[in-house]
């Protein structure tokens, strides 16, 4: 079997991984890939934006499956190409995938369909949004509706912040078009949670939940970045709260889907806020989550690449269900100096061979083309994901592999997991 697997990142590299340990005669192609990929399967020149270049490749090479990393070619219809075609691809059209794309589509869909979420209003004009912002008044959340990289979102602790973040969106457009609507939102507090649903549109069959550490430094200080490490599973993510979660969370929201004309298959994200026993949605994603994905799939016994394929070809789930391995894992993300504002890149990558336990995900990564040597080529360089029995191992593991993982100017967090650990060490 063929597989056209589109991305570059760690969690293309993770998929990568997963998907040949389900079928080791599986053969990838990966559209760009990165250096750790290359490993595994052929990596081409063809960019994961690049739709019309990738459904040429897939045309050409008889490919049986394509698995879609990134939102950006989701948005950009690769779905609904690749199915005009008939040719066998994982996740949602153009039009399901604005649960992301689009923070109001997202909002009003979920309005409808009674799913909890925070509550927000949508603006167009600077002044009305600020007059919202006034309304809800601090913290308050301030969102551009359309796809900015993960950047777009500014929890504002003061109206002036919230005022600032309103101009620098809308007036000058610092995240594009994709600011051009903004949402102005209530500020929930809690923790939060990254529920991943693989899904033929009706049923859905949850993943192990996994924590994401957003924030760029120890404590949670610091900008935002796309994620610098997550573990799983997450003991506040109880089989009880998965069950709540289906039930009023992605149920609803797959019905509310199909009503809409725009039935959602492959793999949804729900971001989700967790206050005592309330489950509110932050955010939807249409993809699977970037270093959730690290933490996860290395968990996972049963095959990934059936679940995908019963997705993709229709076939539909059934009663299926995932076997997890009952251990810990922890994903430290090994990034560029300058990441997330302004990443320097090039920088050559002293990568020693992990021990056992250890498996090391690429996302940034390349060769130079003169010396073959491993440079860094990204923002987030690495994944390095540990597997043990407890948690405080499995960190352990993941942290001093990471801090052996040497270039120019490195940045890691050592604190992956501090919630949980924190969790467990007051429980004793
Ligand atoms: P998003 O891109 O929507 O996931 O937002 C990025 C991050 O901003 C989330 O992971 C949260 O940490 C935070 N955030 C977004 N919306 C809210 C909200 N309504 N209340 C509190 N924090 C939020
Ligand atoms: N880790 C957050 C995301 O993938 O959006």
């Amino acid at each position: 079997m063929k597989l056209l697997l589109v991305g570059s990142g760690g969690r293309e590299h993770a998929v990568a991984w997963k998907l040949r340990r389900d079928d080791p005669s599986l053969e990838i192609i990966c559209a760009p890939g990165n250096a750790g990929i290359s490993e595994i399967g052929e990596c081409i020149p063809v960019k994961a934006t690049d739709v019309r270049g990738l459904l040429a490749f897939a045309r050409r090479g008889e490919i049986d499956l394509t698995f879609v990393g990134p939102e950006a070619p989701l948005a950009s219809g690769i779905v609904d190409l690749f199915r005009e075609e008939r040719l066998t691809i994982f996740g949602p059209t153009r039009a399901a995938a604005e649960i992301e794309t689009s923070k109001r589509f997202a909002k009003e869909l979920m309005r409808s369909a009674g799913v909890p979420t925070a509550e927000a209003t949508s603006h167009i004009s600077m002044d009305s949004a600020k007059d919202a912002a006034r309304k809800v008044g601090a913290p308050v959340v301030v969102k551009a509706s359309g796809l900015a990289a993960g950047k777009g979102v500014i929890v504002a602790s003061s109206l002036e912040e919230a005022e600032r973040a309103i101009e620098i969106m809308m007036g000058d457009r610092a995240f594009g078009d994709a600011g051009a609507e903004v949402l102005v939102e209530e500020f929930l507090e809690g923790e939060e949670l990254s529920l991943f649903g693989i899904t033929d549109g009706e049923t859905v069959v949850p993943l192990l939940a996994a924590q994401d550490h957003k924030r760029l430094l120890d404590g949670d200080l610091g900008p935002n970045t796309g994620g610098m490490g997550a573990y799983a599973p997450v003991s506040i993510a109880t089989a009880d709260l998965v069950d709540r979660a289906i039930d009023i969370v992605f149920n609803p929201t797959l019905r509310a889907m199909r009503a809409a004309g725009r039935p959602f298959t492959g793999l949804l994200y729900a971001g989700l806020m967790i206050t005592g026993d309330k489950v509110r949605v932050v955010e939807f994603n249409c993809r699977f989550g970037d270093p959730e994905t690290q933490a996860i799939l290395p968990l996972m016994q049963s095959s990934l690449l059936d679940l995908v394929m019963a997705s993709a070809t229709g076939e539909g789930l059934g009663a299926a269900r995932i076997v997890w391995d009952p251990m810990h894992s922890v994903t430290t993300v090994v990034a560029a100096p300058g990441y997330p504002d302004s990443p320097q890149t090039g920088a050559p990558i002293r990568l020693p061979a992990p021990p056992a336990g250890v498996t090391v995900f690429h996302a940034g990564t390349s060769r130079d083309s003169d010396t073959g040597e491993l440079i860094t080529a990204g923002g987030r360089v690495l994944a390095v994901t540990g597997v043990a029995p407890s948690l405080a191992e499995a960190a352990e593991k993941s942290r001093s592999f990471a801090e052996k993982v040497t270039f120019e100017g490195r940045q890691l967090r050592r604190d992956i997991g501090w919630r949980e650990l924190e969790r467990s060490a007051r429980a004793s």
